[in-house]
């Protein structure tokens, strides 16, 4: 039997199986291999303070010496001696992945640089090299610092599954899906994942999961910033290794100052939700609610599940519903169930049209959908819930947050507007 990958890597039988490849591996075997040499899974990574920092991420077979990133703020065409500035990776290894019998194969090497000091609302243009191997020119743009209207896409579970576990043809659909909207929308600047990405801790699945976050790219090489939640399937080393930012640690629950005034609070279900990240939640939205005017909270298990019981989102609504409450965050944002939904606006466990919190989710990039259970009271109208593959874009502006959700053939299967909380001081607001 082919394998997964290893066939393609014999030099001199390498034109043969590319022909047999050609004609039927790929039939039995979707999954499309990385490059066997050079740099690949090409990626940006957005934790903190996204107007001046980033992450820059790649792959490579080999751990190489010199691994460095070359950027300036005009296309330089891939000429590394061209390029102003460069930065070294600061963190360079083997992806630590669980060795699986039938068709092991050995994991890449990551390599992660930090930029700092970026300006504002700035295309970056940029070129991933480890030693002789050069990346073909990205670019990315770094986020407003001023009160600049933007745009993420969300989405969660990306993961593959069902009765055939290589079959990832409904993730690269929405990946692909992704990519049109990015490409259409420039005011479109991250995206925000809820979580599952995939069986993460086995590099034939971490593998093409890199691949297929590839096609979020431009057809001009645009790279489209990851803003990551942790899930259920991500608790192992393999995802401190592939999304990686200096002094983070291991917990994985950070403010991302998306412009001026929006801010997205990515929180960790894998991890105590109580003690000291509940006391951060408190003191972050302490923080962050009187000076911005959309607030939203990102997670992977939810509060209000579509699709498990109601008493399966009570570790969420003990620990953290209370404060988002208490500030009254815009939208929450969950993933897990494998379902579209948007409840009602809930405050104290009812519908509260006036100052309730709306939770979307719940999961939809790829992996197969379950049934949810449509007669919950908080999915009644407004809100709604079914299976269906799905992303959203949710636009920031000064009046609106709208969210729109598309399936994976650009239907539209939600469209719902939010106004700004009338509690915000004006003044903070407007100064
Ligand atoms: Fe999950």
């Amino acid at each position: 039997m082919i394998n997964w990958r290893g066939s393609l890597l014999g030099a001199t039988t390498a034109p043969l199986m590319a022909a047999m490849l050609a004609t039927m591996a790929y039939a039995q075997d979707p999954i499309v291999p990385a490059p066997d040499s050079g740099t690949f899974h090409h990626r940006v990574l957005w934790i903190k303070d996204p107007a001046s920092q980033a992450v820059l991420s790649w792959n490579t077979r080999e751990e190489g010496t010199n691994n460095r990133v070359y950027f300036d703020r005009v296309s330089r065409a891939g000429d590394i001696e061209s390029y102003s500035k460069s930065s070294k990776s600061f963190k360079t290894g083997k992806y630590t992945m669980r060795e699986v019998d039938h068709n092991w194969v050995d994991p890449a090497h990551y390599h992660h640089v930090h930029l700092s000091d970026l300006r504002p609302d700035t295309v970056y243009y940029v070129v991933f090299a480890t030693d002789e191997s050069v990346s073909q020119e990205f670019h990315f743009r770094t986020a407003p610092g001023d009160d600049k209207d933007v745009a993420v896409l969300f989405g969660g579970d990306s993961r593959i599954g069902g009765s055939d576990p290589y079959d990832h043809n409904d993730r690269q659909k929405m990946n692909r899906r992704m990519s049109i909207l990015f490409e259409e929308n420039p005011d479109i600047i991250a995206f925000v994942h809820g979580g599952d990405y995939c069986q993460l801790a086995e590099w034939r699945y971490l593998e093409p999961w890199l691949s297929d976050h590839e096609l979020t790219t431009t057809s001009k090489g645009r790279l489209l910033p990851i803003i990551p939640a942790r899930g259920n399937h991500d608790r192992g080393v393999g995802y401190v290794e592939m999304f990686s930012w200096p002094d983070l640690g291991q917990d994985y629950y950070f403010e991302t100052t998306l412009s001026s005034r929006v801010s997205i609070i990515t929180l960790n279900t894998e991890i105590s939700l109580g003690g000291d990240q509940r006391d951060w939640l408190d003191s972050t939205l302490e923080r962050v609610r009187p000076e911005n005017r959309w607030v939203v909270a990102s997670y992977h298990r939810p509060s209000y599940p579509s699709v498990r019981t109601y008493q399966d989102g009570a570790t969420r609504r003990d620990n953290w519903v209370d404060i988002f409450e208490k500030y009254t965050i815009d939208l929450a944002l969950e993933s897990h169930d494998h379902a579209l939904k948007r409840t009602v606006p809930i405050r104290a466990g009812e519908h509260d049209p006036e100052n309730g919190v709306v939770y979307i989710g719940d999961g939809g990039l790829g992996v197969p959908q379950r049934n949810p259970d449509p007669e919950r009271w908080y999915l009644q109208e407004p809100g709604l819930t079914k299976p269906a593959h799905h992303v959203h874009v949710l636009r920031f502006n000064s009046e609106t947050l709208r969210g729109t959700a598309y399936g994976m053939d650009a239907k539209i299967l939600d469209d719902f507007t939010l106004t700004p909380r009338k509690k915000i001081p004006v003044s903070s607001i407007d100064q």
